[in-house]
C-alpha cells in the first residue's frame, strides 16, 4: 500500500498517515519561573539572555526533529496555530529538502481566534498562511467546535476554501450534533480529526462520519503508549506473530479502519518505526481482537464538556 492512495471526497489525494510534532514547549517570552527583583537589571538581562540563548537551541532541535519526520516518508504534517509559530514547520520542509508540494500541511484555528470572532479568524488565516512561507494549506480546519463560535468559524474556512486558501477544510473534535449543525450553515467537512486509539475505538462517531464520506483522521492514535494497551497480551502476541512492534500493530489497525492516524514523535528512529507499517496486513480476525480492547478511555477532552478558554 503507498501511502499517497487516500482520497477525500473533493478528489484530494491526502497521506495515509501523519506526523503531529505538536508545540516546540518552550517560548522565550514566557514568564520566568523564579521572579528576579525590578532593581537587579544585569540579573534580568543575564536571565533574558540565557533564554533567548536556550530557545534558540530548542528552536533547532525542533526544526531538525520535523525535519527528520519528513525526510523519513511523513508526508502529512499536523500543526495548529494553538501550537506556536507555523515559522517552524515552514523550516522543517526548507531543511527537509521535499518540495513544499509534496507535503500535505494542515492548518488549525485556535479557540482563541474563534472566541474574538470573524474576522480574528480570517486575520489568523492570512497569518498562518504567510507564517508557513506558502499560499495555501492543503487542509484548514478549527481545532475545537467553541460553542457559540465554531458555526461562524466554520462560515469562514468556507470562504477561504473558496477563495483556494486551503485544497480541503475539514473539523477537529465534532461529535454528530457539530457536523449537523455545521451542514446547516456552509459546505460538509470533509475531514474531522478526534481521538481514536484501541481503548477509545469510537465506532459509532467514525461510523457517522464515514457514511457521510467524512475522512476521519484519528488523534492520539497510540494512546500514548500507555501501558494499558501496550502490555496486553493478545496485542503483544499480534505483534510478535507478524515480527512488529505493538505500536506498529495500532498503526496498522488504523489504515485497515481507513482512518489517518497522526501520530507524534520527534524520534527518528520511533518516526521510522511508525511508517514502517505497509508491509503486513492483520487479519479480520485480530482486527476483531483489538476492536475488543475497548474500554471507552478518552485521554483528551471531551468537546461536550470542556473549559475551550484554556486549550
Ligand atoms: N485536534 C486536536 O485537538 C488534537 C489533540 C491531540 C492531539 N492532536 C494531534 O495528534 C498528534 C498525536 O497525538 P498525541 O501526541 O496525543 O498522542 P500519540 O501520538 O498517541 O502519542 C505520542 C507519544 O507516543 C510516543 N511514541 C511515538 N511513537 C512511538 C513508538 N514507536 N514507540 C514508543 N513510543 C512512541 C511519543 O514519544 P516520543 O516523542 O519520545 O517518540 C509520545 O510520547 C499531536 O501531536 C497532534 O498533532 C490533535
Amino acid at each position: 500500500m503507498n501511502q499517497s492512495e487516500r482520497v477525500i471526497c473533493n478528489g484530494v489525494e491526502i497521506p495515509l498517515i501523519g506526523l503531529g510534532p505538536g508545540g516546540m514547549g518552550y517560548t522565550p517570552n514566557a514568564k520566568p519561573s523564579t521572579q528576579v527583583p525590578r532593581w537587579n537589571v544585569p540579573l534580568r538581562a543575564w536571565n533574558k539572555f540565557m533564554r533567548s540563548i536556550r530557545y534558540h537551541f530548542q528552536r533547532s532541535e525542533y526544526v531538525s526533529a520535523v525535519a527528520n519526520g519528513i525526510r523519513a516518508g511523513f508526508r502529512l504534517i499536523d500543526y495548529s496555530t494553538a501550537y506556536g509559530n507555523g515559522g517552524l514547520i515552514a523550516d522543517a520542509i526548507e531543511k527537509s529538502a521535499v518540495p513544499r508540494e509534496d507535503i500535505f500541511l494542515t492548518g488549525r484555528i485556535s479557540n482563541r481566534a474563534q472566541f474574538s470572532g470573524p474576522s480574528a479568524v480570517e486575520d489568523q488565516i492570512k497569518r498562518h498562511i504567510e507564517e508557513y512561507r506558502t499560499d495555501h494549506v492543503d487542509v484548514l480546519m478549527f481545532h475545537w467546535p467553541v460553542t457559540g463560535c465554531f458555526e461562524k468559524t466554520w462560515r469562514v474556512i468556507c470562504k477561504a476554501y473558496e477563495k483556494g486558501l486551503a485544497r480541503s477544510i475539514g473539523v477537529a473534535n465534532c461529535h454528530r450534533h457539530h457536523i449537523e449543525a455545521l451542514m446547516k450553515c456552509g459546505l460538509k467537512p470533509m475531514i474531522n480529526q478526534f481521538e481514536v486509539h484501541p481503548l477509545f475505538t469510537q465506532k459509532d462517531l467514525i461510523k457517522y462520519n464515514q457514511d457521510l464520506d467524512i475522512q476521519v483522521e484519528s488523534y492520539t492514535p497510540i494512546a500514548r503508549n500507555d501501558d494499558r494497551l501496550m502490555r496486553l497480551p493478545k496485542l503483544r502476541q499480534i505483534a510478535k506473530s507478524h515480527g512488529k512492534t505493538t505500536v506498529q500493530v495500532v498503526l496498522r489497525w488504523h489504515i485497515q479502519h481507513d482512518l489517518i492516524p497522526i501520530v507524534r514523535s520527534r524520534n527518528n528512529l520511533r518516526q521510522k518505526e511508525n511508517l514502517n507499517i505497509f508491509d503486513f496486513e492483520l487479519s479480520a480476525e485480530e482486527m476483531r481482537t483489538i476492536d475488543g480492547f475497548n474500554i471507552n478511555a478518552r485521554l483528551r477532552y471531551d468537546p461536550d464538556n470542556c473549559d475551550f478558554s484554556i486549550l
